[in-house]
């Protein structure tokens, strides 16, 4: 039998992204992941992780015109969002909104690769706006419509601060959208193509996409990672802390992988983000603390950071809420999602997994009295 977690079992050719777990490489179409969140915006990375290659200026303008007009959402999901902002945890209004919004699509049905393509777009970019509304709603704001004149990540910050990011804060968020973008065969990248594989829909393929993320050994590790700093409260009293819970078997959140065994690249993009974010924001106690804990957890239990331990630190300082980071995780997947779902069904087979059978056998049927 394969070892349990399906570690190791390749579940698809993919030439989208690609990680050397060993020395700590990720790789998006064979750009490596340094070199992306030091140059690219999160828009070329959509169109890189879609189209398998970098847009030149004309393509770049046309998917970013696209997505720029695609912000709004449908009448229908803003009815709905008044309950939703009351009634559901984030994760579960994005999964529940996702799931509506192929109602309103105007694509429908049409499965074909030209409406999957647009459908991929729409849904990267109405995501944040469903996100940012929720957010208004729920802390009885007013709502701020999506500004065609901001790119994408500021445009978000935009219409969940209700004021424009400075330069600065946008291009942070924008790095964090790349660092997020895709991540090879993941639970919730893993949930989307077992969807499409059965030829079932883009939006049914998101939804679960989105209901695998929400757990906290997958995407919620960063939210669980700003709530450890919030307890910690100053770096000296992280060793403390990290040997307590070490001690009572309790996982240290946003360390660990299932495949670096080494720091995760993306980490280390985010280390240097949290510092001089936090400089900027004269707060630089959230890196400072979080900088202990990485300390103590590697000295102790010699473990690494992922990607989801100095993100928290970075939302933080950039004004997002705790609640807000899986589901600003899930947005900024979106792109890599989306890409495997299409890349699915373009070479399909559907995907159907093998068991071990372990228990008992011969048993005879006995009537409800016998037994
Ligand atoms: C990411 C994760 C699920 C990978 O899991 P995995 O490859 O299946 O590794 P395991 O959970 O089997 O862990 C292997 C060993 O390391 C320990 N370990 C792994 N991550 C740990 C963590 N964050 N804190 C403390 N111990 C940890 C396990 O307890 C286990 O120890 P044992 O052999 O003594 O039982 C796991 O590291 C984890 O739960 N991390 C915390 C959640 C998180 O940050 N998730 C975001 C991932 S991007």
């Amino acid at each position: 039998m394969t070892e349990k977690g399906l570690r190791e079992v390749v579940a698809a050719a993919t030439s989208i992204s690609d990680i050397d777990g060993t020395h700590g490489r990720l790789w998006y179409v064979g750009y490596d992941i340094h070199d992306l969140a030091a140059n690219a915006t999160y828009e070329e990375v959509v169109h890189l992780l879609h189209q398998l290659r970098l847009p030149n200026r004309a393509e770049l303008d046309a998917l970013t015109d696209f997505m720029t007009e695609e912000r709004e959402i449908s009448s229908f999901l803003r009815d709905m969002m008044p309950t939703l902002a009351q009634q559901t945890s984030p994760m579960s209004m994005l999964r529940t909104s996702v799931s509506a919004a192929s109602a309103y699509d105007p694509d429908g049905w049409d499965n074909s690769a030209e409406a999957n393509g647009r459908k991929a777009y729409r849904l990267i970019a109405k995501t944040p706006t469903l996100l940012a509304m929720y957010h208004r709603m729920r802390t009885g704001q007013e709502i701020v419509p999506p500004n065609p004149k901001l790119p994408h990540a500021a445009n978000f910050l935009w219409m969940l601060l209700g004021e424009e990011p400075s330069q600065e804060d946008a291009d942070v968020l924008d790095t964090t959208f790349t660092l997020y973008a895709d991540h090879t065969m993941n639970a919730s990248t893993f949930t989307a193509r077992i969807i499409a594989s059965t030829l079932s829909d883009m939006f049914s393929a998101i939804t679960g996409a989105i209901a695998a993320l929400k757990g906290p050994l997958h995407g919620g590790a960063n939210e669980e990672a700003m709530k450890m700093l919030e307890e910690v409260v100053s770096p000296e009293r992280a060793e403390a802390y990290v040997a307590d819970r070490l001690e009572r078997k309790q996982k240290i959140m946003g360390f660990g992988h299932a495949v670096y065994k080494t720091m995760d690249p993306r980490a280390i993009v985010l280390k240097k983000l949290s510092r001089e974010a936090g400089e900027r924001h004269g707060d630089l106690r959230w890196y400072e603390i979080s900088e202990a804990i990485e300390r103590t957890v590697t000295e102790q239990k010699g473990l690494h950071p992922n990607v989801d331990f100095y993100a928290a630190s970075v939302y933080h300082v950039l004004g997002i809420p705790t609640d807000l980071m899986t589901p600003i995780f899930a947005i900024a997947r979106m792109a890599g999602w989306t890409a495997h779902v299409r890349e699915q069904y373009a070479d399909n087979r559907v995907i159907r997994p093998d068991s071990e059978y372990v228990g008992p056998r011969h048993q005879r049927y006995a009537p409800i009295d016998e037994r």
